[in-house]
């Protein structure tokens, strides 16, 4: 069995998160018994909190000092859960050292520093991978599975939002507010999360149209004035965009951080020429889906709950469910198998800086007013600029 070490920079919520996913990553369904994680150092920004995640966490040591692990002979995989305007100096330097990098989303706040860890990546002799961890979900597996056979027919339209309501009473102060402390704006932070699923379901989006919006300080008064956000250098915590697929399919897209009730609703429908689909992250296990060729006093959509015959799936009883942290253990069981087989890892630093440019072309379309191409070459700069105001 092969034994990979990792190291773990950032233990706050989303390096607990990864901490248990890597205990299972080995024992749950899908471990083939070929690799084992072995969790060697956690690094935090203090020594008491390094201490303690240690302990809490399972990991063999701690440090303060991400610059000693990326040089440290005994770490295979460098694994960054920091706000993510640190994830571009330590996966650089990392790459630099040939580990193995996985990286938070989004893989940074702008697209220049995107394509630049992309292009570090790709000349690197390592292998990179990102947590669109949703993507794992048995349902969005299985309805890839339906749409590139066929099932669904040609797709016609997507419609997905992320909407949460974590942000009502959250710490002003908190880095998701702001670019210095390392903060994206809810359309990268949430926003990504829906791109990557839905070019990976449909394709690659070809232009987009799209307004955001950031809170004013009294929630109770709505939105802030787009030119207000701007001089204030406020980040988004809404966004709304229509897009066209190059397949010819439409979309439409809604991101929220202030959606009472919500939770954590990634959610989406499509439809296709041949049937549809619905799914609902809140309701993780049900898959719904209609087909167009049922007899005419059947149709509408059934609910099938997931089981071990989806791609994925980790029960043979339906309704056990896959979880958070399962579809992590999933995602890393995929990274272990493209370090250890040498094939493609999905979705790497190229894919993240993909969905960073639909991120960029909503921003600059929401400035301008304007439909914007992705592939325009200028996006880089206009998301720079915008930044940098
Ligand atoms: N894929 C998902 O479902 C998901 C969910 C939440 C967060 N995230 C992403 O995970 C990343 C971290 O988010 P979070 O919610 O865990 O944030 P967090 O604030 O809970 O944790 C960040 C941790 O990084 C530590 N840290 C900061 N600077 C450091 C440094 N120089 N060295 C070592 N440690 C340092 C902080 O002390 C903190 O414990 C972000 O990129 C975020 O977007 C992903």
């Amino acid at each position: 069995m092969d034994e990979l070490g990792v190291a773990l920079i950032g233990a706050g919520f989303m390096g607990r998160a990864h901490s248990q996913a890597y205990e299972i990553a080995h024992t749950g369904a899908g471990a083939d018994g070929r690799f084992r994680f072995r969790r060697e150092v956690v690094v935090e920004a203090d020594e008491s909190r390094a201490a303690s995640a240690a302990a809490d966490l399972g990991w063999e040591r701690c440090t303060t000092s991400w610059r000693a692990v990326v040089e440290d002979p005994s770490i295979d995989i460098v694994d960054i859960c920091v706000p993510p305007g640190l994830h571009a100096e330590i996966a650089m330097a990392a790459l630099e050292h040939g580990k193995h990098v996985f990286c938070e989303k989004p893989i940074a706040n702008d697209l220049a520093t995107a394509e630049r860890m992309s292009r570090a990546a790709a000349s690197a002799d390592a292998v990179t991978q990102v947590g669109f961890n949703y993507r794992n979900t048995p349902a969005v597996s299985f309805a890839r599975e339906l749409l590139d056979g066929g099932r669904l027919g040609h797709p016609l339209m997507f419609r997905g939002q992320y909407l949460q309501d974590a942000a009502f009473g959250a710490d002003p102060n908190r880095w998701r507010a702001t670019r210095a402390t390392g903060g994206s704006g809810m359309l990268a932070d949430i926003g990504s999360h829906v791109i990557d699923v839905a070019e990976l379901l449909f394709g690659d989006i070809v232009r987009v149209s799209g307004l955001v919006r950031a809170i004013a300080d009294d929630t109770s008064g709505g939105w802030l004035a787009e030119a207000d956000r701007r001089s204030e250098r406020r980040l988004d915590d809404a966004g709304a965009w229509i897009a066209e697929f190059g397949n010819g399919a439409i979309g439409a897209f809604s991101i929220n951080a202030y959606s009472s009730g919500r939770n954590n609703e990634l959610s989406f429908a499509f439809d296709g020429s041949l049937g549809a689909v619905e799914f609902n992250w809140n309701r993780r296990e049900e898959f719904r889906v209609s087909y167009v060729d049922e007899p005419a006093d059947h149709r509408g959509f059934r609910t099938i709950h997931t089981n071990d015959n989806h791609p994925g799936g980790w029960w043979r009883l339906a309704g056990l469910g896959t979880g958070y942290i399962d579809v992590m253990a999933i995602q890393f069981q995929d990274f272990a198998r493209a370090i250890l087989d040498g094939c493609p890892s999905a979705p790497d630093f190229a894919s993240a800086a993909r969905v960073q440019r639909i991120v960029a072309a909503v921003r600059h379309s929401a400035e301008t007013g304007r439909w914007v191409d992705p592939t325009n070459p200028h996006l880089a700069d206009a998301d720079t600029a915008f930044d940098a105001r």
